[in-house]
């Protein structure tokens, strides 16, 4: 069977492939951008291809080949992310543009891309396959699944990691291993799904173990998962002379590197106990909330409107003070984005 699945799975790719704007459509004859796949890899590693697509497009239109990404101000590329969430991922991305530049242009060798800033297994596999055309093993979770079914493996993952890759490793083709992994991960998405697989439409229902056991809506099996510890803070809506107080947040850390409210340091405290940056006349908002990887935070927002204390003491934060109607440019995270969201509500 193992020798049947690349085969097939490319004629399907070859009919079905979904028109993304990263990808080199199968037998355009076209050749694909490095730059493209590694830009559109990073996007997507977590975060979906609905929300990256016009993202991805915006990106390339301000940046569009590794040297003008070098060149960026690092806090323009944080801004540009906004919303995209896990801003690591930004950092790295100009660092590694830097790297890249200065060696001309991107290593084709899986192992030299593997050693760049950001670049983890999963990423330098698919930039070698897909940007390169070399034979990789790209496995992300759709990936995952797919051959965990076709191969039935009921290891509980992580644990199943391993035989996974081995398994991925088998049907990978010395040929085309892009468009193949690409394959894969289309099936994934559009066939393969998580909680109700539509066998009657993949081609390789006639190959699949689970389905052959009936199991393919229980695999892969996940393991339990962890409760998310709930923090609480508060975020400051400071707004004087038609401007609001915007701050960067510290290089390390929850949102490194982003414009933000001032806050009471939830992100190091987070049980709540926090205080205004002033003494003042402070009114509720209300509360945001958002999800982060290791933690879920409620933020109540509150807001100081009007002439600042005569004698502003130096605990007000250094920062921008941005006209509300200039935020959206501003590149606030998600969290922060609620907060000011709330603020402007009529
Ligand atoms: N998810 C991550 N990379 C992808 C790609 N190249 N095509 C489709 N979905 C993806």
């Amino acid at each position: 069977m193992e020798n049947r699945v690349a085969p097939t799975l490319l004629r399907w790719y070859d009919r079905h492939a979904r028109a993304l704007p990263w990808r080199v459509p199968p037998g355009s004859g076209e050749t694909p951008d490095p730059y493209r796949i590694w830009l559109s890899e990073v996007m997507l590693q977590q975060t979906t291809v609905a929300a990256v697509a016009p993202r991805f497009e915006r990106f390339l239109a301000r940046w569009p080949d590794v040297q003008a990404l070098a060149a960026a101000p690092p806090a323009d590329v944080m801004a540009e992310w906004a919303g995209l969430g896990y801003y690591s991922r930004a950092r790295n991305l100009v660092a590694c543009a830097r790297l890249v530049a200065e060696r001309g242009a991107f290593p084709a060798e899986e192992e030299q891309l593997r050693a760049l800033p950001g670049l983890g297994a999963y990423i330098a596999a698919a930039v070698a396959a897909i940007g390169f055309g070399q034979r990789a093993v790209v496995v992300d979770a759709n990936v995952e699944r797919v051959v965990a079914r076709l191969f039935a493996i009921d290891t509980p993952l992580p644990g199943a990691r391993p035989a996974i890759r081995q398994a991925t490793d088998g049907i990978t083709p010395d040929e085309r291993a892009g468009d193949f992994a690409q394959a894969m991960m289309d099936l994934g998405a559009t066939i393969c799904l998580p909680k109700a697989p539509r066998c009657l439409l993949c081609p390789l229902a006639g190959d699949c173990e689970a389905r052959a056991q009936g199991r393919q809506g229980d695999l892969p099996v996940k393991p339990a998962k962890k409760a998310r510890p709930e923090r609480r803070g508060a975020a400051y809506w400071i707004e004087c002379e038609g401007r609001v107080l915007l701050v960067t947040r510290p290089p390390r850390g929850t949102l490194g590197g982003m414009r933000a409210l001032p806050d009471d340091g939830w992100s190091v405290r987070a049980d709540g106990s926090g205080q205004p940056p002033f003494v003042g006349e402070w009114q509720a908002l209300g509360t945001v909330r958002h999800g982060f990887t290791h933690f879920a935070i409620e933020l109540a927002v509150l807001a100081h409107r009007g002439p600042l204390p005569p004698d502003l003491p130096h605990s007000l934060p250094m920062g921008e003070w941005v006209a509300p109607d200039r935020l959206e440019s501003a590149g606030l995270p998600k969290l922060f984005a609620l907060a000011a969201e709330l603020a402007l509500k009529p």
